[in-house]
C-alpha cells in the first residue's frame, strides 16, 4: 500500500510505478531531505504541533536512517516513487507510529523545493572550489609568463604582440564573473520555500522564520504559490554554468589550435592527450575537445528546463520533476570538466620560441610603427597610410617591418629615422602598452598583484 493510497481501490499498474518514479535520480537527495526534515520536526514540536517526545523519537530516527544510508544498509524500493517517499517509510519501519507525524503541515511540494535548494546550495560551493582552483592555475602560470611574447589575433589573424600572461587572464577575468553569476544566484535561491505546503500553505501554526534560520535561509519565499511551483533559480544556475561552459569551450578551442602542427605553440601532457588506433604518429587533445564538446550537453540542459517550465500553469505540476535529470547531469559534467580541464592547462608545456616566432613575421607591429611617426607629429590617419604603403611594399618584396633598410622606409617618409627598429620591435610592441589592462609587464603585474588579493592570497 503505497503511503497516499487511501483514495485508491487499485494498485499502480508496474508500468505507472516504473515511468512516474523518480528515486533512480532523486536518491542522491537524500542528505538534504534529512537535514529539512529534522528542521521541519523540530519547529513543529517548538509549536506545540507534535510533542517534544514524538519528536526526539522522529529526529534519532532520520539521524539513524541517515547513518543507515551511509553505510550502505538502505536500498531505495521504486515502489515508493521517490527520495521522500522512501525516506518517509524507512522511517515509519524504524521508529513504528509515530513517524507518521513527520509530515504534518508539510508536501512533497514544498518539501522537494526545499531539497532541491539546500542540495544545489552545498553543490555550488565545491563548484565555486574547483573555479577558484582553476583560476589560482591561471595566475601561477601568468606570473610566469609576463615575458613570454605571442601574437593576438581578430578574426584568426595575427593582430598586435601581446604576452601569454596576458593572454590567460583574460581567462581569469571570465571566471571572476562566473564566479559572481553562480553566488548571485545563490542569493535569489536562497529563500525557504517550506511550510508553503501543497500550494496554500497549512493550518497548522508553523513557524517558518524558525526553520528558515535553523537551515542558514536568508529569508522565506513570501509567496506559498510561487514557492512550491517556480524553477527559475536550477535555470539561473544552469544558465551561469551554460556561460562557464562556454568560457571554457574557447579555451579549449585556442588549445586545440596551439597544439595543432601548424602552431605549436604548447604540448599537452601525455596524462592528458590520447592517441590513434590507426595513425602511429598521433597525439590528439581529445580533453579540451571533450569540455567543449560537453559545452553543449549543458546548453541542453538549460534549454531543456527552461523548456519544461514554459507555459506551466500555477503551481506544482509533474512536470516539474524533470528538473532534477537536466540539473544533476549539467552539474555533474561541470565538475567533471573544471578540474580535468584545470589539470590538463596546469601540465601543458609551452613553447616561448615558437609563441615568439609566431609573433614577429605577420607585421603585429604595424600599429606600432604607425604610432612612431605620430610621436614624431604626424596625424595618425596619415601615418596609418604610410605604413600600409609600407606594408604592401614589403609583401611585393617579401621582406618584413623590421627587415627593410632605412633607405627603405625613409623613401616613403623622411620623418623615420634609426630608432624605428627599437620601436617595432616585439618587445617595445608589447612593453609599451601600459595602460592598465594592458600587455605590459608592469601593468599585468599590478593586475596580478589585485587578481591575488581577490583570491584571498595576500
Ligand atoms: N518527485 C517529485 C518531484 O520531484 C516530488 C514532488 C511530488 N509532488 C507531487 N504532488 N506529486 O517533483
Amino acid at each position: 500500500m503505497k503511503l497516499w493510497g487511501g483514495r485508491f481501490a487499485k494498485s499502480t499498474n508496474v508500468m505507472v510505478d516504473d515511468f512516474n518514479s523518480s528515486i533512480r535520480f532523486d536518491e542522491r537527495l537524500y542528505k538534504h531531505d534529512i537535514i529539512g526534515s529534522i528542521a521541519h520536526v523540530t519547529m513543529l514540536a517548538k509549536q506545540n504541533i507534535i510533542s517534544a517526545e514524538d519528536m526526539a523519537v522522529i529526529k534519532s530516527g532520520l539521524e539513524d536512517l541517515l547513518d543507515d544510508i551511509e553505510s550502505g544498509k538502505v536500498a531505495f524500493d521504486i515502489h515508493e516513487e521517490d527520495i521522500h517517499m522512501n525516506l518517509e517509510k524507512l522511517l515509519i519501519d524504524k521508529v513504528g507510529q509515530v513517524g507518521k507525524k513527520l509530515h504534518t503541515g508539510r508536501s512533497r511540494n514544498d518539501q522537494v523545493a526545499l531539497d532541491i535548494r539546500l542540495f544545489m546550495r552545498d553543490e555550488l560551493v565545491l563548484v565555486d572550489d574547483m573555479i577558484v582552483n582553476l583560476q589560482e592555475i591561471i595566475l601561477d602560470m601568468a606570473a610566469e609568463h609576463l615575458d613570454t611574447i605571442m601574437p593576438s589575433y581578430t578574426h584568426l589573424q595575427k593582430a598586435q604582440p601581446i604576452t601569454l600572461a596576458h593572454h590567460l587572464m583574460a581567462y581569469f577575468e571570465m571566471l571572476k564573473r562566473d564566479r559572481s553569476r553562480l553566488e548571485d544566484a545563490k542569493i535569489r535561491m536562497n529563500q525557504l520555500p517550506l511550510g508553503a505546503g501543497a500550494l496554500a500553505t497549512t493550518t497548522y501554526p508553523l513557524d517558518r522564520y524558525f526553520v528558515a534560520d535553523l537551515l542558514g535561509f536568508d529569508g522565506i519565499c513570501l509567496n506559498s504559490m510561487d514557492a512550491v511551483s517556480d524553477r527559475d533559480f536550477l535555470i539561473e544556475i544552469l544558465a551561469a554554468f551554460s556561460v562557464m561552459m562556454m568560457h571554457l569551450s574557447r579555451f579549449c578551442e585556442e588549445i586545440i589550435l596551439w597544439c595543432s602542427n601548424e602552431f605549436q605553440f604548447i604540448e599537452l601532457d601525455d596524462a592528458y592527450s590520447t592517441g590513434s588506433s590507426i595513425m602511429p604518429q598521433k597525439k590528439n587533445p581529445d580533453i579540451a575537445e571533450l569540455v567543449r564538446g560537453k559545452t553543449g550537453r549543458v546548453y541542453g540542459s538549460l534549454m531543456s528546463l527552461l523548456t519544461t517550465m514554459k507555459a506551466l500553469p500555477l503551481a506544482y505540476n509533474k512536470d516539474m520533476q524533470e528538473d532534477k535529470e537536466v540539473t544533476f547531469d549539467a552539474l555533474d559534467t561541470v565538475k567533471m570538466c573544471l578540474p580535468i580541464f584545470s589539470d590538463m592547462l596546469r601540465t601543458a608545456r609551452i613553447n616561448k620560441k615558437n609563441m615568439y616566432d609566431g609573433a614577429g613575421g605577420g607585421f603585429t607591429n604595424a600599429t606600432d610603427a604607425a604610432d612612431y611617426l605620430v610621436k614624431k607629429g604626424m596625424a595618425f590617419r596619415d601615418a596609418h597610410e604610410v605604413i600600409g604603403k609600407l606594408v604592401l611594399y614589403c609583401l611585393n618584396h617579401q621582406k618584413t617591418l623590421e627587415s627593410l633598410t632605412l633607405d627603405e622606409y625613409q623613401n616613403l617618409s623622411k620623418v623615420f629615422e634609426n630608432d624605428i627598429y627599437e620601436a617595432i620591435s616585439l618587445e617595445a610592441c608589447v612593453n609599451k602598452r601600459q595602460v592598465i589592462g594592458g600587455p605590459a609587464k608592469e601593468v599585468m603585474e599590478e593586475v596580478i598583484a589585485i587578481n591575488r588579493t581577490y583570491l584571498g592570497m595576500t
